[in-house]
């Protein structure tokens, strides 16, 4: 009955125009021809991300009594970007065709070249000049008009920057943060302060992080504007590779336990020596997308990088005394790092099935967890007129305690079917004998099951299936 799908370009193509069509994500600015790599998110698209942030909330800081949150400014102190290394330091290797101007990523140049495929080149690996050479040596052709005609590299760097106040001059730059984690780094005094927790401790934020991207995403997967959920460690020195080990576990678990997202579709990938400016060790955390597996999230060993640079370039102690040995020291970081528009993709390609059933007919249908599901129930009246009442009383019983949505069109198959493709785990049918005896007809998303329920049960059984 259930028939894989491939995963491949057509199911990216599926899933975007699905997305479209239901409401999850749209094109930015569509009627304007729209403006590259950035999306908006419909009606249901807004109901998973914020499910998604949700659960992120609930497993990184809620239910964790040594961790506390923390929701920064986009707009900081320029110096904040001097310390962090971003002014100097975050940049991307980009090479210009000198016969038709259009500029590329010197590093997917060489990876989406038929040579950088066959030798499974590992740019990270690469210097600029390696790069350089490798392009010239090899006669590397531009993907817009097929030359071979390149400048040498020059560092593009990625953070946007406007100006504050009435002037544009130098003085007044101020960046889009590229990351959100400096907030958890500039408050760590405040934060140990007003919390109180002796270290480790962890903080956690959501919120929106700008990178100038100039090479077109895989549909969500590379914007110039996306959200972050950075969960950030502070610790000692001397248990912190064990810590880093620790929040490996933490994300595979979050992904696999938490999204339901399948494991054998995860993997990691270890950035050997090829680390960020901050980092003494990192790994991607990556899920196999349509188009290749593709990085939802990092684990990072940040040292003292920050802390300890803040501390130089703003003149103010980041030390931390602890209360039992009198030791004084800057704290360690490790960051639970994770892509949010990755996470709604990955959970999107996961959830997306297709069922063949009798008769050739093919079901769509999203097995999204429940707890992530837009709408967690339809109510579905098999007649408009003489069960609209009992309907609307079932209505607003249920959208009090869950997202709710009502559906009285077409026959009760087809929104059936509309419901399974947009995730929805349970519909409640209203029919005659409601009226008289006071119970609905539950159908189950993924088996298609039906029971009866009585009304007055209805929160209690939906709300205990919804927790599984
Ligand atoms: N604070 C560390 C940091 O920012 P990163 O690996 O550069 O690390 C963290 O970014 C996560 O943010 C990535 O794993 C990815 O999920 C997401 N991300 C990064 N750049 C992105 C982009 N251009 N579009 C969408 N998501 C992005």
């Amino acid at each position: 009955m259930s028939e894989k799908i491939k995963n491949d370009q057509s199911k990216l193509d599926k899933i975007v125009a699905l997305s479209k069509n239901r409401g999850f994500i749209f094109p930015g600015s569509e009627i304007y021809g729209g403006l590259a790599n950035t999306w908006d998110y419909g009606p249901l698209g807004v109901e998973l991300k914020n499910s998604i942030k949700r659960e992120w909330w609930k497993f990184f800081v809620q239910e964790d009594k040594n961790a506390v949150g923390i929701d920064g400014g986009i707009l900081m102190n320029p110096n904040v970007w001097v310390a962090s290394g971003h002014v100097g330091g975050f940049s991307d290797p980009l090479k210009d065709c000198k016969s038709c101007k259009t500029r590329h990523r010197a590093d997917n140049l060489i990876a989406n070249s038929p040579i950088g495929k066959k030798q499974s080149i590992d740019t990270d690996a690469m210097s600029t000049t390696q790069m350089d050479e490798y392009v010239e040596a090899n006669k590397i052709n531009c993907p817009h008009c097929g030359k071979s005609d390149w400048t040498q590299i020059r560092q593009f760097n990625l953070m946007f920057k406007t100006n504050r106040g009435v002037t544009d001059d130098s003085s007044s730059v101020v960046y889009l943060r590229p990351e959100t984690a400096q907030a958890q780094f500039v408050n760590f005094q405040n934060l140990q302060r007003v919390s109180r927790l002796k270290l480790p401790f962890g903080v956690g934020q959501i919120g929106k992080a700008f990178r100038n991207e100039i090479t077109p995403g895989n549909f969500t997967f590379r914007t110039v504007e996306f959200e972050q959920m950075e969960y950030q460690y502070f610790t000692h020195a001397s248990t912190s590779m064990d810590d880093y080990e620790m929040f490996k576990s933490r994300a595979m678990e979050f992904y696999i336990k938490r999204l339901g997202i399948e494991k054998k579709q995860l993997k990691f990938k270890d950035h050997g020596t090829a680390l960020s400016h901050y980092a003494k060790a990192a790994v991607d955390a990556q899920y196999n997308f349509p188009f290749g597996f593709g990085e939802i999230g990092g684990t990072h060993h940040r040292g003292t990088f920050d802390l300890g640079n803040h501390q130089t370039h703003s003149g103010k102690n980041m030390e931390y005394v602890d209360p039992v040995t009198n030791e004084k020291y800057i704290p360690t970081v490790i960051e639970s790092s994770h892509g949010c528009d990755r996470l709604v993709l990955a959970v999107l390609c996961n959830a997306y099935h297709e069922e063949t059933l009798e008769g050739d007919d093919v079901r769509v249908v999203l097995k999204l967890k429940p707890c992530l599901a837009p709408y967690k129930v339809a109510v579905l009246p098999l007649q408009k007129k003489d069960l609209g009442e009992k309907s609307d009383e079932i209505f607003a019983l249920l959208a009090k305690n869950f997202m709710t949505t009502y559906d009285e069109t077409a026959s009760i198959g087809k929104r059936y079917r509309r419901q399974d493709e947009i995730g929805t785990p349970f519909c409640v049918t209203v029919d005659f004998e409601t009226l008289e005896d006071d119970c609905v007809t539950i159908r189950y998303r993924d088996t298609m099951k039906q029971e009866r329920v009585p009304i007055k049960k209805l929160v209690n059984h939906i709300t205990k299936k919804l927790s599984k």
